[in-house]
Order: structure tokens, then sequence, then C-alpha cells
């Protein structure tokens, strides 16, 4: 998609979730819509969820799309490096990304973005997969950030 157009919508999106939050202050309730909303308004958006730290493990936790790995091995992948790098990773193709965790082969691109709950800390990660190579891009990194500010806000 055209970058000023990914813009737009994203600002229309971003619009519609800082209302639809206000409904409830739960973290698990936020993020379920987030992710309903994202998956169904971004048409280049394959596969959309959590993957939260439980107890060291990194944890599927609610998503939209196929169904996904349930635990991704440490230190391995692009949520992985992401959530130890602590920013929004992007990956223009999976396939040549070391260690990419493959839970679809349909996938060709992902954009990781850490979150963060009150405290600061990151407790997990939003991952979004497309069919498309190279769908996302820094205007999909800063406003996937801004949205996930929306959870603990
Ligand atoms: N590709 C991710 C694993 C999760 S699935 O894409 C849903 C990774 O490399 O961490």
């Amino acid at each position: 998609m055209e970058k000023n157009k990914k813009d737009g919508r994203y600002s229309r999106i971003y619009n519609q979730l800082s209302e639809l939050v206000k409904k409830s202050n739960s973290p698990s309730a936020r993020m379920a819509t987030i992710i309903a909303v994202l998956h169904h308004k971004m048409d280049t958006f394959f596969w959309t969820g959590f993957y939260l730290l439980e107890n060291g493990a990194m944890t599927v936790n609610m998503y939209q799309g196929p169904v996904a790995c349930q635990v991704l091995e440490k230190n391995k992948g692009v949520c992985w490096a992401a959530f130890n790098k602590k920013e929004s990773v992007v990956v223009e193709d999976v396939h040549q990304f070391p260690g990419h965790i493959a839970c679809d082969s349909r996938s060709n691109s992902e954009i990781v973005v850490p979150l963060k709950n009150r405290e600061g800390e990151i407790i997990g990660v939003l991952d979004v997969d497309s069919k498309e190579k190279a769908a996302f891009d820094e205007v999909d990194a800063r406003w996937l950030e801004k949205i996930l500010e929306l959870i603990y806000s």
C-alpha cells in the first residue's frame, strides 16, 4: 500500500481504537479489540496477534489468522529479536532472516513490535505477518507502537 494511503488508514484506525478502548480498562479486552480491528481493516495482515513471555517461554496469546506455533524457541526468530532488542523489527523477506520461525509457510514478510506494561517493562510482542513481500515499513512501526500504547493507558 502506498505510504500516504497507509498513514491515512492507520490514522482512522487509531481514532476508532481510541474510542473503543475507553469502554474497558482490561488490557486483554483492549488487546483483543486491537487485533480484530487491525486484522480486518489492513488488507495485507495475514496473521495478527500477541506472543507474551510466560515463565520465560514466548507463548502465543490471542490472535486472528491461521493456527500458529504455541511456543517460540528461546532467542530465535523475529519475535525474540524484537523482544531482546527492545525495539520494533521489520523483516521484508522472512526467508532471508536467520532463524526465522515459520508457523505458516505462506508468510513472506513480518513486523514485530514490543509490548510494554504500565511500568514500562516489555512483557511480549505484537506480531503481524503478511503473504506479500515487504508489506511493512516504518509507517507500520510508528503506528503500531502508538496503538500498543492504548493497551495500558
Ligand atoms: N515468525 C515468528 C513466529 C511467530 S509466527 O510468525 C505467527 C518469529 O520468527 O518469531
